[in-house]
């Protein structure tokens, strides 16, 4: 998508190179991915649901076997090192953590029995260190130190994503595979995780963002995939995408329709036009309704 000679690229951290990705022997669900994520940059992945975006993440942390699926052919690569087959243990150990859809804490344990589960992982950290992961996520996330003692399902579900951010912050990771952090939250909270996003972001920590709020995932991120039924669709820095048409129609909401504010509509179909000024809008102001494609 750039006109100009490409620079040389930084080391990639995490490189994934033609992955082809089946359920239960027959379904496909990758088809010759191809990403590369730099060292402690932020980078989103798009795509309508059932494009594939999950499967990339769990394809990565070694957790594709617990779902019934299984890599066909490619690699997964972390520091030029190839991890296709290592366990999700040792993924973690290599500094990759996975925070998987739909928020998982240990509802019956305390909030801070679920932090110390967050740090058991790679097993290479001694006491010391756990106070200071502790205290790291404590400033990070105020109310998990305030609601140590309580049975993580008593927190709100805002409170419980922030619980499994921390938890995994808790193995200090390089890079976390973030999906879905945003889903089902009200606006205040997504805009205090996207905040968390951009302070992880700063520690230097890498991030690769399964994100439904695209206007959201473009903001924070240096680049992004856009993924179409198990395929790299579209690909390129946040700006580039956010200026192409075709991300503004079927994943930054823009239709012929267009709320005068500026918002995406929650159900857009894919069949919208809209002018220049109304993307213009919602790629500066960024809508606060969801506006992914269902297609
Ligand atoms: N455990 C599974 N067994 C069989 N097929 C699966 C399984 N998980 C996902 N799939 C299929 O693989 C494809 C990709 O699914 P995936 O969950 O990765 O998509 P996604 O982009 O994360 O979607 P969403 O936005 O809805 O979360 C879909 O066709 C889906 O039906
Ligand atoms: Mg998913």
């Amino acid at each position: 998508m750039n006109a100009s000679p490409p620079p040389i690229p930084p080391p990639a951290a995490l490189e994934v190179d033609d992955l082809t990705v089946v359920y239960g022997g027959s379904v496909l669900a990758l088809d010759g991915v191809s990403l590369r994520v730099p060292d402690g940059a932020v980078v989103a992945l798009l795509g309508a649901n059932g494009a594939g975006k999950s499967t990339l993440l769990r394809a990565i942390s070694g957790t594709l076997s617990l779902h019934g699926g299984s890599v066909r052919r490619g690699t997964v690569a972390f520091d030029g090192v190839p991890s296709t087959g290592r366990s999700a243990a040792d993924v973690v150990a290599a500094g990759i953590v996975h925070v998987p859809e739909g928020r998982r804490v240990f509802t019956a344990l305390s909030v801070e029995e679920n932090l110390r589960a967050g740090q058991l992982g790679p097993g290479r950290h001694g006491r010391g260190a756990y106070r200071e992961s502790l205290e790291q996520v404590h400033s990070l996330f105020p109310v998990l130190a305030e609601r140590r003692r309580q049975a993580a399902g008593l927190l709100s579900g805002g409170e419980q994503q922030m619980l499994a951010l921390g938890r995994a912050l808790m193995s200090r990771p390089r890079m976390l595979l973030l999906d879905e952090p945003s889903l089902g939250l009200a606006p205040q909270m997504v805009e205090q995780i996207a905040g968390i996003v951009r302070r992880i972001h700063e520690q230097g920590v890498g991030v690769l963002l399964v994100e439904q709020n695209a206007a959201l995932a473009l903001q924070l991120a240096d680049e992004a995939y856009v993924l179409e039924v198990g395929r790299v669709g579209l690909s390129g820095t946040s700006e580039e995408l956010s200026r192409s048409d075709e991300v503004r129609r079927l994943y930054l909401g823009e239709r012929r329709d267009q709320d005068s504010d500026g918002r995406g509509s929650r159900d857009s179909d894919g069949e919208g036009g809209g002018g220049p000024e109304a993307a213009a809008g919602l790629v500066t102001a960024g809508p606060r309704t969801l506006s992914r494609w269902v297609g």
